[in-house]
């Protein structure tokens, strides 16, 4: 059989999607983990920020040099960037055979073949309805441990920043009956923790036969279906966290006490030129609830620098959102204007580079100092971990996670992957928790 190498950039979906396509391809290729045999690459991308995108470009000039030595390689590119440019991307890099946007995963056999006959193809049609749900993902390239189930796609918020609605189409929900399905699977083949996925998850919502299921409804379906399971996911919008699913993240033990709530900015000047649907109060006010009823919850967030028209003031109340949460961990970036969205149409792209720099450094900094008091906090605590792996440092150790996806890592003992242990922490650093099993 012929082999394909997937490379993956971007997002956890991104991720899942190309499990997807691994399945797609299953009966024409087999996968393989060294680039150098393979007969197709595979470049699934992201379009979020221009550095992401530069960084494939340049992936590009170097699968030039390796298809000039290999004249019968294929290379196509999948995902965001695909939709992004579409066609535009065959002229300006040559090595690409074909490219496929997000929605046309089905159609990659006929491009693949079309493209060897008869020269480049491409096929970037976006679906109001395509979830694959019909397609089991082939899981490759992961613990055994943990693994991701896609239950929605798209997005219909249009954040003013952001690339995603044009490059991923309408929000569409997959049937309860299939997610499910696939987490019967997944605890079949031994899995122990789901983590339901979609870019904006918690807009979750199927209407069959006059039953509905939200979100919420779908998370305790699941985190029902085993004690032994656990229940995380990811990602979610601020306006969709209900109390409902507050309420059931909190009544469930085995639905992780951990959200991910992107606030991009703490000032509303910013966050109602980003479009996002909330004032810096509702924000506070759902964190609020989130510590009331979970105290030990830890959150985290996605924040923004430099966004057009941000004042220094605005960027200082950033600083103090941040430190009004208390996040647990935070991703941070510069704001990089995405060509076609509303932020590059009605707003100019005016914060000076360096202030962008000095102030995600500000950022960058203070997150390090709540991390590394939210872990100090943990010392002398104790966790359930459920083990991944050995740890990379050395063999002796292994890694796993606790409920609130912090990393720990201890001294191997009887534990292997897949196990739950009991840990109590006596060290740490801002990025990892240290410790001991109990038995
Ligand atoms: N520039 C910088 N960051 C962005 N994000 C999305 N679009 C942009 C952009 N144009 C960030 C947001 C989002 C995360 C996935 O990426 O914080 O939550
Ligand atoms: Fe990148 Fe967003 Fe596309 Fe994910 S959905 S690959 S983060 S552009």
């Amino acid at each position: 059989m012929k082999k394909l190498y997937i490379e993956t950039y971007g997002c956890q979906m991104n991720f899942a999607d190309s499990e997807v396509v691994a399945s797609i391809l299953k009966d024409i290729f087999a996968l393989t983990g060294d680039v150098n045999e393979a007969d197709l690459i595979l470049i699934n991308t992201c379009s979020i920020r221009d550095k992401a995108e530069q960084r494939i470009h340049k992936r590009l000039q170097e699968l030039e040099a390796l298809k000039k030595k290999r004249r019968d390689l294929q290379v196509g590119l999948l995902g965001c960037m695909a939709e992004r440019m579409k066609e535009e991307l065959l002229e300006t890099e040559p090595v690409l055979d074909f490219i496929a946007g997000p929605d046309a995963y089905r159609s990659l056999p006929q491009l693949i073949a079309e493209a060897r006959q008869s020269g480049p193809q491409f096929n970037v049609m976006l679906s109001e309805e395509e979830t694959y749900e019909d397609i089991l993902p082939v899981r490759y390239d992961v613990n055994g441990v943990s693994a991701f189930v896609s239950i929605m796609r798209g997005c219909n918020n249009f954040c003013s920043y952001c690339v995603v609605p044009y490059t991923r189409g309408r929000e569409r929900s997959r049937s309860p009956k299939t997610i499910l399905a696939e987490v019967e699977q997944l605890l079949r083949d031994g899995f122990k923790e789901v983590t339901l996925l979609g870019q904006n998850v918690n807009s979750y919502h199927w209407n069959e036969g006059g039953e509905e299921m939200t979100f919420a409804k779908l998370m305790a379906t699941v985190a029902g279906m085993s004690p032994d399971l656990r229940v995380r996911f990811a990602t979610s919008h601020p306006k969709d966290i209900s109390d409902e699913l507050i309420e059931t993240i909190a009544r469930y033990d085995n639905i992780c006490k951990y959200i991910h709530l992107p606030v991009q900015s703490g000032s509303d000047a910013v966050l109602k030129r980003m479009n996002r649907s909330y004032t810096r109060d509702y924000y506070m006010q759902r964190v609020q609830k989130i510590k009331s009823l979970m105290p030990d919850c830890a959150i985290s967030t996605d924040i923004i620098a430099g966004f057009c028209g941000e004042t220094e003031e605005d960027h200082l109340q950033t600083l103090d959102i941040m430190h009004e949460v208390g996040y647990e961990y935070a991703y941070m970036f510069k704001y990089s204007e995405r060509g076609g969205t509303l932020s590059a149409k009605r707003y100019a792209d005016d914060v000076p580079d360096e202030v962008k720099t000095r102030r995600l450094e500000e950022i960058i900094a203070l997150q390090g100092e709540l991390s590394a008091i939210s872990n100090r906090r943990d010392v002398g605590k104790r966790f359930q971990i459920l083990v991944e792996g050995a740890s990379k440092r050395s063999e002796d150790q292994l890694y796993g996670r606790n409920s609130q996806n912090k990393v720990v890592i201890f001294p191997c003992g009887q534990a292997k992957p897949g196990d739950y242990v009991e840990v109590v922490v006596h060290d740490c650093t801002p990025a990892t928790l240290f410790g001991e099993v109990i038995e």
